[in-house]
């Protein structure tokens, strides 16, 4: 799979890309992410990428026109370039909103499964000019009913659980969480803790090696 993030701010994906699961993905070739800074093909004097919004209000709105330079250049330059993951290319364009739909494991497995490469456009300040959702088709996501100051960790989160839907990103086949009956309650040693002169101990069925009685024991916690 290849992200390719369009970001005023590259450098805040840094630490989590380069440590751990997502750093092993990357040079292992599962997974490739690319950043477009619209700073970089602005045509003003200043390199804004903002303005202030018609109709009036308070804020400012990201400029069309860099990112859909951005995006023109994604999809045409990927379209020659020859790279690992690639049968036919596939395209998704997902425009991060708080006002979005609401983003799951199921839409990271479908979007996993249909595309070759996704578009991320990170928004920043009041939004973005609507012109660009139009001339991209970009979906609306949100990953959350609260307001962040911009879409950049919304695009990690998609990034990491959409990664973990690729075959051969996490070391264990078995380790995908949200496939396995799954409980929110885990142990590992010792046994016995002891906090403060109190015990606490594991549930004993996990101890007893009876899968049966632990799946079963599983589905309710
Ligand atoms: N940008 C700001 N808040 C967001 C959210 N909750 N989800 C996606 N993008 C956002």
């Amino acid at each position: 799979m290849n992200f390719h993030i369009i970001t005023i701010f590259p450098n805040v994906f840094d630490s989590y890309l380069g440590d751990s699961i997502m750093k092993r993905a990357i040079s292992e070739e599962k997974i490739s992410v690319q950043f477009y800074n619209p700073r970089t093909v602005t045509k003003n004097k200043h390199n804004k990428v903002d303005d202030i919004p018609y109709g009036g209000g308070p804020g400012m709105v990201m400029m069309a026109e860099p990112i859909i330079e951005l995006w023109e250049t994604i999809t045409k330059k990927t379209l020659l370039e020859k790279v690992p993951f690639t049968k036919k290319r596939r395209f998704k364009t997902i425009v991060l909103s708080p006002g979005g739909v609401g983003f799951d494991t199921q839409y990271a497995k479908t979007i996993v499964q249909k595309y070759t490469d996704i578009i991320i456009i990170c928004g920043r300040y009041e939004g973005i000019d609507s012109r660009v959702i139009q001339i991209t088709q970009a979906e609306l996501v949100s990953i959350g009913n609260y307001v962040l100051t911009g879409g950049e960790l919304a695009a990690m989160v998609i990034i990491d659980s959409m990664s973990r839907q690729i075959d051969g990103v996490l070391g264990n086949s078995n380790s995908r969480e949200e496939d396995r009956i799954s409980s929110h309650e885990m142990y590992t040693r010792p046994a016995e803790l002891i906090h403060k002169g109190k015990k606490y101990h594991v549930p004993k069925v996990l101890m007893e090696g009876n899968h049966k009685l632990i799946d079963e024991w599983r589905k309710n916690h």
